[in-house]
């Protein structure tokens, strides 16, 4: 059935993620893009109490949802999908999720059990199981800013309008990318992971300027916005940011000693072997319970 353009979403794990998403598309960015949904009704969720009093600034009526989006922790979905009643509201509904290392195949796992359950078997050979519609996908953190990457896959029984849905969805934060479920641990990470690298080279230029007596914030924004727009200019510069990077590094210049001591650091291969590690884990992440 096609998914409504008024559908009613349910946040399962309103922290960091799960609040920027539900921020986002109460108030959607005004885009050309179509279709638009509006969502009729935002029932959001949380473990603690405190984060429910948090999450509680958000609309929460009592009604049945079309869209359940997962946002807790992966560590906690066993305890999410154990509490009674929850694994059978969520069959036969769209499934979100932004759990990190969740396979569409741990989702099906989850909703309906393992293939050779016994006791699974009603539902393994419902129709249900086979069309499930659920989507992984990938934010980061800078969808509180609306400036976020998102990328997503889906299994194939997904529907259109469900893929609309979602693209709509995580436009509301940034922008999104559908990309197949086999490159997918590598790019979440480069999108999820990546970004928390950059930040520690942020941090290790700052530790230069303090060590040379000047004091972090009156250079952060420097260095920060500086990055920022160096980073702009990657996708004018060519289809290699070596190019971008040949261009700065003048001949007997600052830029080539500079890197020049992080080529015998072995940084950029630091870099590789941390995002490789990443990817690793999120493939192990499934399998983890
Ligand atoms: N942070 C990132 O940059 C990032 C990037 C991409 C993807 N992700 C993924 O996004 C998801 C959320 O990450 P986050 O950083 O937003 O984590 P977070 O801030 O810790 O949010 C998780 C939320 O889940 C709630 N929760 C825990 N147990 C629950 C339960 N039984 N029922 C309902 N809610 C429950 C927590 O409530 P309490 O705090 O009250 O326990 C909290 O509000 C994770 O799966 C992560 O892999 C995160």
């Amino acid at each position: 059935m096609p998914l409504d353009a008024n559908p009613t979403i349910a946040v399962i794990g309103c922290g960091t993620l799960g609040t920027a998403l539900a921020t986002g598309i109460l108030a959607p960015k005004d885009t050309s893009d179509s279709p638009k949904f509006t969502i009729k009704h935002l029932i959001a969720t949380a473990g603690t109490a405190s984060s429910k009093r948090a999450a509680s600034k958000t609309p929460s009526p009592n009604t049945n949802a079309d869209v359940v989006l997962l946002a807790v922790k992966p560590i906690k979905r066993e305890d999410v999908f154990s509490i009674p009643g929850f694994k059978e509201a969520i069959r036969g509904k769209i499934v979100i999720s932004i759990m990190a290392g969740i396979t569409t195949a741990e989702l099906a796992r989850l909703i309906y059990g393992n293939d050779d359950d016994d006791d699974n078997d009603e539902h393994n050979n419902s129709n249900e199981r086979v069309n499930l519609q659920a989507i992984r996908a990938m934010p980061n953190m800078a969808a509180r800013i609306r400036s976020a990457v998102t990328l997503y896959t889906s299994t194939p029984t997904t529907t259109p309008s469900t893929l609309s849905f979602t693209h709509w969805l995580f436009t509301q934060v940034g922008t999104a990318q559908s990309i197949p479920e086999k490159s997918f641990d590598i790019c979440a990470v480069l999108v999820g992971c990546a970004g928390s690298l950059l930040l520690l080279v942020i941090d290790g230029l700052l530790d230069a300027a303090v060590a040379e007596g000047v004091r972090r914030p009156e250079v952060q924004d420097l260095v920060v916005n500086s990055a920022i727009g160096m980073m702009r200019l990657v996708p004018e510069a060519g289809d290699h940011p070596g190019l971008l990077r040949e261009k700065i590094a003048s001949p007997g210049g600052c830029s080539i000693r500079a890197l020049l001591e992080l080529e015998r650091l072995g940084v950029r291969s630091a870099f590789t072997g941390a995002i490789l590690k990443a990817a690793e884990r999120s493939r192990e992440m499934s399998g983890s319970r």
